[in-house]
């Protein structure tokens, strides 16, 4: 992968430092903390001027727009393979990254549109660190709109505000503004994971990227020869914002409007991509040697079933934590989980199909165009040529379920301890009253998720300490002390859905059909697995048990885009006396008084 912009080592001061970026209207680069206030209203005025304008001029100045930025187009992150010369040490450093996010035409599969994206490229620049190693990403938004970048499956212990979860951890970064992302890897944690814009929709859109943590004490570090990304992702022709106002506004009011015909389904994809392409992507590879495929789902409904024809696929890794080895044929991997699988480069040389199949059966609305098998090209010790080889023959499941519990065993065994508290909450979609029953809206117990970009919660804890009530859209379940929680989620929807907890990593203790059943149904603490993302049964349960020992607001969600956009969210808020201890940077607050003042559009 082509590395990012990194600053060089002598620039420690980031947040200080003035750069000229590449396009776009609200170009105002760094800015200095001091001087960011009135250059906000300064921006948010230019901004309000150009908007104006636009909408008076309408289409004359969108082409014009579109003019000026023609000699711009995305560039497919093509390279796979990860930079052999990295050094991997438990000594750490500070690595920098400069992120500017701006929207930019790009044909992933062959359709030119807008896209969103980091620093022009597609999927997002690698960012690669060691385990300690201190991250500080500067991100710059040359959007319209404001946006966040959340750093999917990173601890954040005592940085919580780093999360960038909107209206939860900070306020959308204003159009024209940076935020820099500064904290620390935590240094237990290595192995697979990623990153996304965490406003509404956006990252369907192209805003997102892989972030690999390396580690001597990996148990799988040293057990493979070579190190490759396989990034799959769903890919729409439309902008996410249309398609969401579409999905969420009432039935029946135009023939476009999917809730019209199938109140909550959600908008089909029309493309499936392996590493940003549709067609073309290819990996050539060398004979005999093992290579460490890292399958990350950065898509917004689907989840895949990856293989390689004739090659087993060894799992060695699910979302960052290193699994005693188990041999398949096809991974299930849904939206924002992560596995590592090694292959080897043993059977006859020559090209094989990489496939990644879309599991369509569990969307709720066909889309008649898309093809649903994701292609790519595997060869080694020949030329590359088209493969002419066979899928296995293992029938594909009807559900989309994740690996048995069971298949996912931890290297590094652990039992949870006893828990002490227990959460129990049902998630389900709903007709709401006000919309005289034909909006759908998603419901966590009876709260559904709306984001406060003008006041997130970790502020309104801050502010108010203990005993704050929030909003009556605000699902949060308080800690005062460090509690073992028993998580259990009871589905009343018929579809699967990919449940991500920020901040945690839990442990998986059972799932199964109905409801769950104090006393009755099965849960297993011995050795279960451990990750960050988990799929819930369609009519079933799930148990997780995690720590309350990380201090701050932690979203749990479905990853599925449009299902947290439609409100299938709820926070666990930890140690409120921590949160206001908190060393909250003071540029996130003025972003939101930014926010509030009204001067942003989102
Ligand atoms: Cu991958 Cu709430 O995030």
């Amino acid at each position: 992968m082509p590395t990012s912009k990194e600053a060089s080592s002598n620039d420690h001061d980031v947040e200080t430092k003035v750069e000229s970026g590449g396009v776009g209207l609200n170009n105002t680069g760094v800015i200095p903390i001091k001087r960011r206030g009135r250059l906000f209203i300064i921006t948010g005025i230019v901004a309000a001027v150009v908007l104006v304008l636009a909408l008076a001029l309408g289409l004359g100045l969108g082409l014009g727009f579109k003019k000026k930025s023609s000699s711009n187009y995305v560039t497919t992150n093509s390279s796979f393979l990860l930079d052999p010369n990295f050094v991997i040490t438990s000594t750490s450093t500070t690595r920098y990254y400069e992120f500017i996010v701006s929207e930019t035409p790009g044909s992933p599969d062959g359709f030119e549109r807008p896209m969103l994206v980091v620093n022009n490229q597609f999927p997002g620049p690698l960012i690669e660190v060691n385990s300690g190693d201190e991250l500080v990403v500067n991100v710059i938004n040359q959007l319209s709109n404001g946006t966040t970048i959340h750093w999917h499956g990173q601890l954040q212990n005592g940085t919580n505000y780093m999360d960038g979860t909107s209206g939860i951890t900070q306020c959308p970064i204003p159009p024209g503004a940076n935020f820099t992302y500064r904290f620390t890897i935590n240094p237990n944690q290595y192995g697979t994971f990623w990153y996304h814009a965490h406003a509404s929709t956006q990252y369907t859109d192209g805003i997102y990227g892989p972030l690999v943590i390396h580690s001597p004490s990996e148990p799988i570090y040293g057990q493979y020869d070579r190190d490759a990304l396989v990034i799959l992702s769903d890919w729409y022709h439309d902008m996410s914002s249309g398609l969401l106002a579409q999905y969420l506004g009432p039935a029946g009011i135009d023939g476009s409007n999917y809730g019209g015909y199938n109140p909550g389904a959600e908008p089909p994809p029309d493309s499936g991509l392996i590493n940003g392409q549709m067609t073309g992507s290819s990996f050539d590879l060398e004979p005999n040697l093992r290579y460490r495929l890292r399958l990350i789902n950065m898509g917004t409904l689907t989840q895949f079933m990856f293989s390689v024809d004739s090659h087993v696929l060894s799992v060695v890794e699910a979302d960052g934590t290193s699994l005693e080895p188990v041999n398949v044929h096809r991974v299930p991997i849904h939206v924002a989980q992560r596995y590592s699988v090694i292959l080897t480069t043993n059977q006859t040389a020559g090209s094989y199909n990489v496939r990644s199949e879309m599991q369509s059966t569990c969307y709720k609305l066909a889309n008649p165009n898309l093809n649903t098998m994701v292609l790519s090209t595997m060869t080694y010790g020949a030329s590359p040529s088209t493969p002419n080889t066979q899928d296995w023959s293992d029938a594909l499941p009807a559900l989309c379920l994740d690996l048995n519990n069971t298949m996912i065993v931890p290297q590094i065994a652990m039992n949870p301890p006893n828990s002490s508290e227990t959460v129990q909450v049902s998630m389900s979609f709903q007709q709401t009253p006000q919309s005289g029953g034909t909006e759908i809206l998603a419901f966590m117990n009876n709260t559904s998720w709306e984001s406060d970009t003008t006041n997130p919660t970790i502020l309104q804890m801050s502010k108010a300490g203990i005993q704050t009530a929030f909003d009556s859209n605000q699902l949060v379940v308080v800690n005062n002390n460090v509690t073992v929680v028993d998580l259990i989620v009871d589905n009343y929807d018929d579809a699967s859905h990919p449940f991500h907890l920020h901040g945690h990593v839990f442990w998986m203790l059972g799932e199964g059909d109905g409801i769950y059943q104090p006393g009755l149904s099965q849960i297993s603490t011995i050795n279960p697995p451990r990750r960050d993302t988990l799929t819930i049964p369609g009519f079933g349960w799930v148990l997780i048990r995690f720590i309350t020992d990380n201090p701050g607001l932690w979203a749990f969600h479905c990853h599925i885009g449009w299902h947290m956009a439609a409100g299938l969210l709820m926070q666990f808020a930890s140690l409120p006396s921590e949160i206001q201890q908190f060393q909250i940077p003071s540029y996130l607050t003025e972003q939101c008084a930014q926010q509030s003042g009204g001067l942003i559009v989102n």
